[in-house]
């Protein structure tokens, strides 16, 4: 029996390490890590007078139906955040599929006390629908 516990105990320490991973690793925080967090920071606060905070943005909150559009094509010109002006440019992610926009979309939606609702792939790829020229 005891020859076993070498074995059981390498399973456990596995099992462990996949939850552990799947959890600090969902899609939407990877892509987020990948693709925005140079800018919005890992908190989601932004950078000074250049970058606008994703966390309790007013900008975010209102503009849900236009999200998935400025992800894949980007965004320049001058915007209002919580009422502060930002005029700079924020680059086009023109690669990414419906599927890995949504997982951002329900990732910056439900972070740092954000609250927005979770949105569904018909619901991306009708939006995108909106901007593909
Ligand atoms: C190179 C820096 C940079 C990267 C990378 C970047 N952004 Fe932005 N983002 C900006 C800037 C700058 C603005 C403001 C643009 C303007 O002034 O018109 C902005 C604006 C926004 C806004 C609207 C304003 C607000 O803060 O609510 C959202 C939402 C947003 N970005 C989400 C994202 C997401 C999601 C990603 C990753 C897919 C991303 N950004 C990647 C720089 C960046």
């Amino acid at each position: 029996m005891l020859y076993l516990f070498p074995f059981l105990a390498l399973l456990l320490i596995a099992g462990v390490l996949m939850v552990i991973r799947s959890g600090n690793r969902s899609p939407g925080k990877y892509l987020y890590e990948t693709r925005c967090q140079n800018c919005h920071q890992e908190d989601g606060s932004g950078l000074k007078a250049l970058i606008p905070p994703l966390a309790a943005s007013d900008w975010l909150f209102e503009n849900q139906d236009t999200l998935a559009c400025i992800i894949r094509h980007g965004l320049s010109g001058p915007i209002h955040v919580n009422g502060v002006f930002y005029d700079e440019v924020m680059p086009a992610n023109e690669k990414l599929r419906p599927g890995q926009i949504m997982n951002i979309i329900n990732y910056i939606n439900r972070s740092w006390g954000n609250e927005h609702e979770k949105i569904r792939l018909r619901e991306v790829k009708k939006r995108l629908e909106k901007c593909e020229h």
